[in-house]
């Protein structure tokens, strides 16, 4: 894979709330410092197909500048290991969930497939070192509103990380 990726792929585990968030900073904060990025979002589980992100989440982002209400979600199929340079998990159980799931299609992968690289939504962040970014759905606005503080500082810690290696 090029050092820079070109598609990356937000992971939480409903895809309603934050990875939906996650997809829509990165693509927004990507694109304001110059590099084309392809980015979606998907779950771990199948909760919630095809449905529109949780009205908290829409809420609080739209008051930072951030439209989800396109969104839809789905469940993380075998494809996208093959079809997304990184793979973002937003907790550490997704990362779990995601290297496990590797795994078990592991038998498919051909020589020369490349595959994603998986990682936690804040591996460079300065602020929420490592740190999950916090499931929101059984909380109140503030965690709502933590979610996107979190994952504006990791997207941006991602993006000054690639824009070193140009
Ligand atoms: P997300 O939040 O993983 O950030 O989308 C959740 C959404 C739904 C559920 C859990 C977490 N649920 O249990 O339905």
């Amino acid at each position: 894979m090029t050092v820079i990726p070109s598609r990356v792929l937000c992971v939480c585990l409903g895809n309603i709330c934050r990875s939906p968030t996650a997809e829509v900073i990165l693509k927004t904060i990507a694109k304001r410092n110059g590099l084309q990025l392809a980015v979606d979002s998907a779950g771990t589980s199948n909760y919630h197909p095809s449905v529109s992100p949780d009205r908290r989440s829409q809420h609080h982002a739209l008051q930072h500048g951030y439209d989800l209400s396109a969104l839809k979600a789905r469940q993380v199929r075998d494809q996208d290991f093959f079809e997304f340079d990184l793979i973002l998990a937003m907790d550490h159980a997704n990362l779990s969930d995601l290297q496990n799931w590797l795994l078990r299609i592991a038998p498919q992968i051909n020589k020369g497939h490349s595959i994603a690289k998986l990682a936690l939504m804040s591996e460079h962040d300065p602020i929420y070192p490592l740190q999950s970014v916090p499931d929101p759905y059984y909380g109140e606005a503030h965690d709502f509103e933590r979610v996107i503080h979190h994952i504006e500082s990791s997207a941006s810690a991602w993006v000054r990380h690639w824009k070193k290696q140009t």
